[in-house]
């Protein structure tokens, strides 16, 4: 029996109508951008995986740090122990996150992070005796993910069409425009007794339609919350490490965020893996005597160990721009890679000679780096 047939008879393929699905294609291989399937043929994964892999297939040093970390440890409970790959993956994280975060919760994938990140914001409240600040502010056409909390906090679709009524009441908002930001504004202080945080995906709503707004914009939403109490929550899901030209799309923002939601690029497209980060203000708010203000989640993969370690290697990785700017100087050549992208806007006056001195010198780069 053919892969597919076998598939057929056992598996339920996800976002697919199963009655009349097209065959899957079975992949045996995967290599940088490039994917085979069974017959040889090759498709270059221009989705990077549904957004995940952000360095590329089966990259070698990932895969390398991943077998080392399970021949190590491969799991352990996470409640009561602790361990060196989690700790240190925190520690990098938090100075790159803009603002100043302070803790790291992790969890499996990005609708978990998200889902953390509602409940942390919800019981904030709860624990400062606050009973009002029940309603989460959210963009019209966002995705945050497909669990309850996070299907609540999305735009109303086909997707959530046989849920709607289960999902918990959302006040839902434009993207901030030059015509519309006064009216949100607006709209933020009326509403913030009520209102317990928002959330957004910074700067570009993915799957609800790659649709951009601008950063301006959005600071000026993050101003009014701040000075409205409303607590914020950036979805950095698909937008984090460097798929809006910065590492994180708030380091294009004057005003921060006081939590974070990453996966997908996260574990280099490795690992399922989410992170929610948090500042002091958050983690504060529930340290207490009384045991009923501790944050009662966790799962039972949290920060798994090999995750971890996949973490770990890809920020390794992403951190190649200082490598490869110290290279080229080496070589004489004033190069400034944006992140991992090396380009070259050279003089028109530059001599043949010159610029194939910098192609060589690319490709030794790529070589020995
Ligand atoms: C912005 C954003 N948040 C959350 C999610 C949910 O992530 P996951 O599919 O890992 O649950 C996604 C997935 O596409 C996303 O794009």
């Amino acid at each position: 029996m053919s892969l597919i047939e076998r598939d057929k008879k056992v598996i339920w393929h996800p976002y697919t109508q199963m009655k009349d699905a097209q065959n899957p294609i079975p992949i045996v291989r995967g290599e940088g951008v490039y994917l085979y399937d069974e017959n040889g043929n090759k498709y270059i994964d221009a989705v990077s995986s549904w957004w995940v892999t952000i360095h590329g297939h089966a990259h070698p040093y990932i895969a390398e740090k991943v077998s080392a970390q399970l021949k190590e440890l491969e799991h352990v409970i996470f409640a009561g122990f602790t361990h060196e790959p989690a700790v240190k993956l925190a520690e990098r994280l938090l100075p790159l996150l803009p603002g100043k975060q302070d803790k790291i919760f992790y969890s499996d994938n990005g609708s978990t992070a998200v889902e953390v990140a509602l409940k942390m914001c919800l019981q904030y409240w709860n624990n400062k005796g606050n009973t009002q600040k029940k309603k989460v502010l959210a963009f019209k056409d966002a995705y945050h993910g497909d669990t309850f909390g996070a299907m609540s906090v999305s735009g109303r679709s086909i997707f959530t069409n046989p849920f709607n009524d289960l999902l918990f009441d959302v006040e839902f908002i434009d993207l901030p425009n030059a015509d519309n930001i006064l009216e949100l504004q607006t709209k933020i202080s009326q509403l913030q007794t009520e209102i317990c945080c928002f959330i957004f995906e910074p700067l570009i709503l993915g799957a609800g339609g790659m649709l951009m707004y601008e950063a301006k914009y959005l600071d000026e939403l993050l101003k009014s919350c701040k000075e409205n109490d409303v607590l914020t929550i950036a979805d950095e899901v698909m937008t984090g490490f460097g798929r809006t030209g910065t590492y994180f799309a708030c380091e294009q923002l004057i005003h921060h965020p006081n939590i974070f939601c990453l996966s997908k690029g996260l574990t280099g497209g490795t690992m399922p893996m989410g992170v929610t980060s948090c500042n002091e203000k958050i983690f504060e708010a529930f340290l207490s005597d009384d045991k009923l203000k501790t944050l009662y989640h966790g799962h039972s993969f949290t920060a798994n160990p090999v995750a971890c370690a996949a973490s770990l290697a890809s920020l390794y990785l992403s951190g190649l721009r200082d490598r490869l700017y110290n290279y080229f100087l080496s070589k004489g050549i004033i190069l400034r890679p944006l992140g991992n992208i090396i380009y070259i806007l050279p003089p028109y006056v530059i001599s043949n000679d010159d610029l194939a001195y910098i192609y060589n010198s690319i490709l030794q780069a790529l070589d020995e780096i």
